[in-house]
């Protein structure tokens, strides 16, 4: 994907970016990952035909960001004629579709066998899903990171799992079947058929791999903020995604504390002093990619509205209010202070008035 200069600090690139089909949004926990992707599905919604928000993170919280309760199938979301939002969990057993428990076992036994086959099956499956559905867009809120790295290697667990029935077949040849026939499961459930599944599969995993290896329909948007775990993650994850060779070139720096003349508490005066020195060493190694700053608001981003207020720092580089004039600045400077005085001496009020 091209990377233009002038966009930079912005989410703009990844809104028009026509070709885009899977956007992922991750980082580690709790840094704004549902904030973002939320926001950046609203923002998609605004200039594509539909929209998909899909929750692969087991601790769902797509139903905080919009507060509207969502489910695995997708569901319009509220005040849009063209998002959809679906939670999915990818580890717990899905609903199987040929509705058959014998099935099912072999399954868990494979899974048994294979570590991280469940999961990449139904990831697989609701993967499949999707892609019949025929969303201009999705987006993917993700697990924190190490998760999520598991989901993008799925491809290669199925196809090992897939080596691993063909050897077991060739071993035991029409034993599995014998016994299926036995414990009276029917030709149905038999080694072809699990074979059948698996390999049916394959061609939608080999697809969608392929898909999410093409830079013009597939990106990652990591997310982060500036302090040395995250840094440290995200070079991390960063590194990951060229192994698996899944574009990236979108950093979006959240919980910014801004240079605000209102900042007079000292704490928050040294997070600041911190913080720039993370976001220097943010700018220095991801020089190509395209970083946005978000500001850390005094209150949670629940709520359609308070996503759509939000998103505009996603499509315009944030501006803190100390840039003003600087007489403006000074008077409300005095302001804040008088502020503080008085209620200190409120408060030393109180505590007096206790004592006596
Ligand atoms: N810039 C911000 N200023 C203030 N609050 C924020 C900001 N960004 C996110 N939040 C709030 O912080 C909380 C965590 O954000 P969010 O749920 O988006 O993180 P997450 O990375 O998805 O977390 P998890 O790893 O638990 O899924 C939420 O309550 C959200 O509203
Ligand atoms: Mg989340």
């Amino acid at each position: 994907m091209e990377r233009t200069s002038e966009v930079e600090g912005t989410v703009r690139n990844i809104l028009e970016e026509e070709t885009l089909k899977w956007v992922f949004v991750g980082g580690k926990g709790g840094v704004g990952k549902t904030t973002c992707s939320s926001i950046i599905s609203v923002l998609l919604s605004q200039v594509r035909s539909s929209v998909l928000i899909i929750s692969t993170d087991p601790a769902h919280n797509l139903s905080d960001a919009f507060q509207q309760k969502f489910t695995h199938t997708p569901i319009l979301v509220n005040g849009f004629t063209n998002l959809y939002a679906m939670e999915v969990d990818p580890v717990a057993e899905q609903e199987n579709p040929s509705g058959s428990d014998g099935m099912e076992k072999w399954f868990s036994e494979l899974a048994g066998a294979i570590p991280g086959i469940d999961e990449a099956m139904s990831f697989a499956e609701m993967l499949k899903l999707v892609q019949t559905l025929d969303y201009s867009v999705i987006v993917f809120d993700t697990a924190p990171t190490g998760h999520t790295l598991r989901l993008l290697q799925f491809p290669s667990v199925l196809e090992k799992g897939l080596a691993k029935m063909m050897s077991l077949k060739s071993k035991f040849g029409g034993l599995l079947n014998q016994m299926t026939r036995m414990f009276g499961m029917g030709d149905d459930f038999g080694d072809d058929a699990i074979l059948g599944r698996l390999e049916g599969m394959k061609d939608v995993i080999e697809q969608v791999n392929q898909q999410f290896k093409d830079p013009d329909m597939t990106t990652f948007v990591c997310v982060c903020i500036p302090e040395f775990l995250s840094l440290y993650e995200t070079e991390r994850l960063v590194q990951q995604l060229a192994k698996f060779e899944i574009d990236t070139h979108n950093i979006i720096i959240n919980q910014v504390i801004h240079d605000e003349e209102d900042v007079e508490s000292k704490l928050l005066q040294a997070r600041m002093k911190m913080q720039q020195k993370y976001l220097n060493q943010f700018y220095e190694l991801y020089d190509d990619f395209h970083i946005t700053k978000l500001p850390l608001l005094p209150e949670e981003v629940t709520g359609v509205e308070a996503l759509k207020a939000f998103s505009k720092h996603f499509k315009t580089p944030y501006q803190p209010s100390c840039s003003t004039d600087p007489e403006e600045r000074l008077e409300r400077r005095v302001l804040g202070l008088k502020q503080q005085l008085s209620e200190a001496e409120e408060q030393l009020a109180i505590i007096r008035k206790e004592k006596a």
